[in-house]
């Protein structure tokens, strides 16, 4: 009977220490109008992408959700749109495994939208395979597909400056390789999922950190992010061996998609964190990566290799310009 007492208070004690590792609240903080701002969240029709897009709708934002999935983002921007009362909400297609499909969205966005302020690259997968072109699937949609998007826009949000970028990354860029010689290719190995999605992440972090170096002088920021532990869809790939663990985890322990979204939406509208940009923030307070997310010749290799893999030569910044609202 005392064990069995002794067992359940530790089982409760260990539960409440977790939970409170893995949950830790956002502060406390104002929630400014963006009414006038326009943002684009990709990834948006689920998971933390749609908890982002509809806080940004309810503050009076202009939200594009740029998703894959017609029927799955139509329906995202329709409920946001019921319940923020927000009309201002749309759907535009984007697969980020497919670099023609990010031109193309691209060059939709900047032929029907005049402004954009906010660019949040959410999205993000963790399987295997191979996109169509050629690339590691998880490495293109993660890192590579986001790269060539905010190229293509970055003229756009500097019209639009003071404007940020927010690229979703996450603490599993801890594990995270990069080879410039390999860049894109699909990993080999035991892990090959759990690997790929890590280096995917590590470019995540390393993309924000070159950015803001090369934009340095300009009014556009950007942020690296990690969103905590989360209870989404993100392990729809994972193997069915793990997922009887992953499943109650999750459940138990993990944030729930609107308290995911609290980092990537403070290093979105946040005043005064222009100091910041190229930062690593969780628990929406800035981090030191890992010593690998923090290797400037690793980035500078990643950027040069992912502009080659996307087609850019090099490039830089777009001059400044008159600015928009
Ligand atoms: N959940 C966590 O614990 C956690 C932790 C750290 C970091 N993150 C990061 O948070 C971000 C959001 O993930 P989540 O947890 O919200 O996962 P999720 O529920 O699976 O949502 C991912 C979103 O990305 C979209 N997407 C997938 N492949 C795409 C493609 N080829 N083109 C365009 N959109 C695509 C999905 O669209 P469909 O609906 O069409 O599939 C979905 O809207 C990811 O970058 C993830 O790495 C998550």
């Amino acid at each position: 009977m005392c064990s069995a007492l002794l067992g359940a208070a530790l089982l409760l004690a260990l539960y409440t220490l977790l939970y409170h590792a893995l949950r830790r609240p956002a502060p406390p903080r104002a929630r400014p109008s963006l009414r006038g701002r326009t943002a684009i969240v990709t990834g948006g029709s689920g998971g933390i992408g749609a908890a982002t897009a509809r806080e940004l709708a309810r503050r009076g934002a202009r939200v594009v959700l740029a998703a894959r999935s017609a029927a799955r983002g139509e329906a995202a921007a329709s409920r946001i749109r019921t319940e923020t009362g927000n009309a201002e909400v749309r759907f535009m297609h984007l697969d980020l495994a497919s670099l023609r499909s990010v031109r193309a969205f691209a060059s939709a966005f900047l032929r029907e939208e005049p402004h954009l302020h906010l660019l949040i690259n959410n999205a993000g997968v963790s399987a295997g395979g191979q996109t169509e072109d050629g690339y590691g699937l998880t490495f293109q949609v993660n890192h590579l597909g986001h790269f060539l998007l905010t190229q293509l826009l970055l003229e756009r949000l500097q019209r639009s400056a003071p404007s940020r970028v927010v690229i979703v990354a996450s603490s599993a860029h801890c594990s995270g390789r990069l080879d410039p010689a390999a860049l894109g290719r699909p990993v080999r190995g035991a892990l090959q999922t759990f690997q790929a999605y890590c280096d995917s992440k590590l470019a995540n972090v390393l993309h924000a950190r070159e950015l803001a170096t090369r934009l340095q002088g300009t009014e556009v920021t950007c942020y690296a992010v990690h969103p905590g532990f989360v209870n989404t869809e993100i392990f729809r790939h994972a193997p069915l061996w793990l997922k009887p663990l992953l499943v109650p985890l999750a459940w138990l322990f993990f944030r729930d998609a609107a308290e995911g979204a609290e980092t990537p939406l403070y290093c979105a509208t946040q005043e005064g964190l222009e100091r910041f940009s190229g930062r690593y923030f969780a628990d929406c307070r800035p981090q030191e990566p890992w010593p690998r997310g923090r290797d400037d010749g690793l980035a500078r290799a990643l950027w040069e290799g992912s502009e080659r893999l996307v087609g850019l030569g090099p490039r830089r910044p777009p001059a400044p310009a008159a600015r928009g609202q």
